[in-house]
């Protein structure tokens, strides 16, 4: 069995940003029109009236103060609440392709790679932007490397789940270099007139680079020590789109066909899951909670996170053993763990341990116990 390393990450953040007193308003406005024009259904019991949504609820419930997008314009225009994305031709890279080039560029550079070094493209996120072909196919081609690429879809545990298929082919030796990447556009799954979710998401892309250890120099990059997956079926997060939809008898509403989760009892359930996943693989790996130095957590809510970090090390965890990027990119679903292991991973040095760790729908989770060489 060869040994992987990570040798290099890349994050491609979107330019705009929406605050959650800018998100706040626009569904204010929402709501106010909505109540104004049903004001006769209301007054009769018909209908219910709409609650306003709160910016401090917000942060103080998920720890978010505001999300990067791809389409501001839209989200914020109480008429459309959604992203406007151009329909692009078949001849041209889908904005999906350009968000996974953008991070792979400087993912690359930090391994000191080239594209045509590449052996497989895997794409790994929530959503992908159609059935065939592969998106993973058309970023191998636009990239100009690699020699076979597919997608995998296991909602926001995605990056983890394609870290452990990668890391698998370059054990087994059917591939040396195997390109992850994450491209999340979560705010086209948001449902923006849902006031219990339409603060939770943030849009984002990042990538790494798996490696044969004997390609890689020593004292460069993370050893992968182990990976680990576990799911457990649940109906608390679902999304109703799919290919089905145009031949189900009963038609879906818009909203049954975006992001829907009861998000207490996601909490409740997930976040002892993914503590005693994190304990038993660590254990696994003769290691304890006193060896571990950081938690690249899934960024969902800052409260669970403090929670999982309670379970696994036995006490509070510092901001340095768990850092956080919640309040400035929102939830970015799979690619979460990989953007604070690509901010907050330069200063450790050779020997430190830490964990990279996925969890969401499915419910699903994946952690990846990695060595500073
Ligand atoms: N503004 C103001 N109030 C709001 C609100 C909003 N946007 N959204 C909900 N509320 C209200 C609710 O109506 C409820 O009111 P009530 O007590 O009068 O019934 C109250 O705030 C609490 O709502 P609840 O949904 O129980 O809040 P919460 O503390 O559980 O926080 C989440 C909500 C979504 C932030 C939290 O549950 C969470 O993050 N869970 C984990 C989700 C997760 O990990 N998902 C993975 C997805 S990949």
């Amino acid at each position: 069995m060869n040994n992987v390393v990570i040798s290099g990450t890349g994050l491609y953040t979107p330019p705009e940003s929406v605050s959650n007193e800018e998100l706040v308003t626009a569904f204010n406005a929402y709501v106010e029109r909505f109540n104004r024009d049903h004001a006769g259904e209301i007054d009769a019991g018909r209908c219910e009236a709409l609650a306003p949504s709160n910016a401090d609820f917000i942060y103080k419930a998920s720890g978010i103060k505001s999300r990067y997008v791809v389409d501001k314009a839209g989200i914020l225009d109480p008429d459309v609440m959604h992203p406007r994305i151009r329909t692009r031709g078949n001849d041209e890279p889908s904005l999906q392709c350009e968000m996974a080039l953008a991070a792979i560029e400087p993912c690359l550079a930090q391994a000191g790679r080239s594209a045509d070094e590449i052996d497989a493209v895997l794409v790994a996120c929530s959503n992908l932007p159609r059935p065939y072909p592969a998106l993973a196919v058309e970023v191998q081609q636009y990239l100009g490397g690699g020699r076979f690429g597919f997608d995998l879809n296991v909602a926001c545990a995605s990056a983890a789940f394609a870290i452990q298929t990668g890391a698998d082919m370059i054990r087994s030796g059917s591939a040396r270099r195997v390109l992850m990447v994450n491209p999340e556009i979560c705010s086209a799954h948001l449902n923006f007139r849902d006031r219990d979710s339409h603060f939770i998401f943030g849009d984002v892309c990042t990538a790494a680079l798996l490696e044969n250890a004997d390609d890689v120099a020593d004292g460069e990059g993370f050893e992968v020590v182990g990976t680990r997956l576990q799911t457990r079926f649940s109906n608390n997060i679902r999304n109703n789109f799919g290919f089905l939809n145009r031949s189900e008898t009963e038609p879906r509403t818009d909203a049954d066909r975006l992001f829907v989760q009861n998000g207490r009892r996601v909490f409740k359930e997930v976040a002892p899951m993914v503590a005693q996943m994190i304990v038993d693989h660590v254990g696994e790996h003769d290691l304890s909670a006193d060896d571990i130095k950081r938690l690249w957590l899934h960024q969902a809510n800052i409260n669970m996170n403090s929670l999982i970090c309670r379970r696994v090390l036995g006490r509070e965890a510092s901001q340095a053993e768990m850092p956080s990027v919640l309040a400035e990119y929102a939830n970015t679903s799979s690619a979460s763990p990989v953007i604070v292991f690509h901010k907050f991973s330069d200063d450790m040095v050779a020997g430190d341990v830490g964990v990279l760790c996925g969890f969401g729908a499915g419910y699903s989770a994946g952690s990846v116990i990695v060595r500073r060489r």
